[in-house]
């Protein structure tokens, strides 16, 4: 069983939010466990890339309307990410600094698709399966099932995941045309409402179909921006598995992100040792509760309401807490949480950026971390959080609520409320700043939450068992 991931990011080479940590650590575990896999993803510019040694092992041709466009695949030297890693890239069109963001991201990922089909279908021996992430993947499925070109591939099996349904792909009818020859009548099976869509696309034509949590999943089908209808009709290949963490990455015990490694015996040191080293860069006090936010400043994650949010706890706990937020996205979030900086000087700062081992270092200072997301597919900071004994304020949605118990009851760790809403985040806040207040109920969840075990290993079996039914029934 060879299986091959492909995906738009991928850590350590490619990570904008989850989805990067995701196919960077899945395969790393299905490769521990005996299954061969590799990672394909578009050749971005990253430091990664310029860091490493690359060995050519394909080049080919490929076109896309009327453009001839050169194609080269590349493979890392050695083995150190764990998986054979392999990028693909296209002169002009792949080789950029984002991985996300342009005019053409369309034309692209599209051209990425096609090409990756073609270099697929050149291999002596090609995988048995595809597991594909997200709609940047979302056409291929389709195309391995109807256009000619690749009809050679058509016992590939495949699965999709889901880690995101509120990006779609997204494309006017008439660039079909852009795809490899197919039978006319077949056109259907790519659109949803009258456009392309490559999510929707994805879940009629491949095999099997994943959501990144069990929650999630059930969100779905009452609102999924559209294809609720397209959900409830494919319902009987559609699964929830829940993200695990890459436990070697995030561990306070051997960190060296962190400015102070700690283990469970000894959180209420090792967090405080942490929690001074920020608080002096900052000028905070480190004997107030440190909240931090850390990821993409974006409407999904309700971001948008994170500065009044702030302002009101500020007003209502006056000198109670310390505030991070560490993230980088929409520029009027970023501005607005840029803005209060003056307003709280001493007790809040925004890190208005992305910075990887600065997140580790924040989930190792902090008491808590402030999820209050509008959707949340399954969301890994919460676990990160909780791997290093940091207490999760969340709002319970999606993966949220498949993973974080409230503190009222039995076993409880978390702040969890349901609603979205300023008031409500504010109240989190609140919540949390007694709680802080209680030092041995603080001791007693940090050890708790440190003890649960969020790795891959089950997940990664899951996958596995769908990747079995899926090959020896095709
Ligand atoms: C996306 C989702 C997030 C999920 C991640 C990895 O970034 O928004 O909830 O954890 O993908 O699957």
């Amino acid at each position: 069983m060879k299986i091959l991931h492909i995906g738009a990011e991928c850590y350590p080479m490619a990570k904008v939010g989850g989805l990067g940590d995701v196919v960077g650590a899945l395969p790393k575990y299905q490769v521990s466990m005996g299954v061969p896999c590799a990672v394909l993803l578009p050749m971005h510019r990253t430091f990664f890339l310029q860091q490493h040694q690359w060995d050519v092992v394909h080049k080919g041709k490929i076109c896309i309307g009327n453009a001839d466009l050169d194609f080269t695949v590349i493979k890392k030297s050695g083995n150190s990410v764990g998986f054979d890693l392999y990028c693909l890239d296209i002169f002009g069109l792949l080789d950029r600094e984002k991985v996300y963001g342009y005019d053409d991201d369309y034309f692209r990922f599209l051209a990425f698709q096609v090409a990756a089909l073609h270099w697929i279908a050149s291999l002596e021996q090609p995988p048995d399966l595809l597991h594909l992430h997200d709609h940047h993947t979302g056409l291929m499925p389709f195309m391995i099932k109807y256009c000619f070109a690749f009809s050679q591939l058509k016992n590939i099996s495949t699965l999709f995941t889901i880690h995101n349904a509120s990006y779609q792909g997204i494309m006017d009818e008439e660039f079909r045309n852009l795809l490899p020859a197919f039978d006319d009548w077949k056109t259907g099976m790519l659109l949803w409402n009258n456009q392309i869509n490559s999510l929707a696309c994805a879940i009629k034509c491949a095999d099997s179909v994943t959501t990144v949590s069990p929650g999630y999943l059930s969100e779905l089908y009452n609102n999924s921006f559209g294809l609720e209808q397209l959900f409830h009709q494919e319902h009987q290949k559609c699964k929830g598995i829940l993200n695990g963490i890459d436990d070697e990455v995030w561990n306070p015990a051997t960190d060296r992100m962190i400015a102070v490694k700690y283990e469970q015996e000894i959180v209420d040191w090792g967090k405080y040792a942490n929690k001074m080293h920020v608080c002096n860069t900052f000028g905070f006090d480190a004997e107030l509760p440190l909240i931090v936010f850390i990821g993409r400043l974006v409407w999904e994650k309700a971001a948008d309401l994170l500065s009044s949010a702030i302002q009101d706890a500020f007003r209502l706990f006056p000198e109670k807490f310390n505030c991070i937020v560490l993230g980088n996205g929409d520029a009027s979030i970023e501005q607005d949480l840029t803005l209060i900086n003056r307003d709280y000087h001493g007790f809040y700062r925004s890190q208005i950026k992305y910075d990887e081992a600065f997140s580790h270092q924040l989930y190792a200072s902090a008491d808590f971390l402030l999820m209050p997301s509008r959707t949340e597919p399954c969301g890994l900071n919460q676990l990160y959080a909780m791997r290093y004994g940091t207490i999760p304020i969340v709002r319970s949605i999606g993966g949220l609520k498949d993973t974080v118990v409230d503190i009222s009851a039995k076993n409880g760790f978390g702040i969890c409320f349901e609603q979205l809403s300023i008031q409500e985040i504010a109240n989190g806040v609140g919540r949390a700043i007694e709680l802080y207040g209680n030092n041995k109920q603080v001791t007693q969840i940090r050890k708790h939450m440190m003890n649960i075990n969020h790795s891959w290993q089950k997940s990664a079996n899951e996958y596995i068992d769908i990747y079995r039914s899926l090959i020896s029934s095709s």
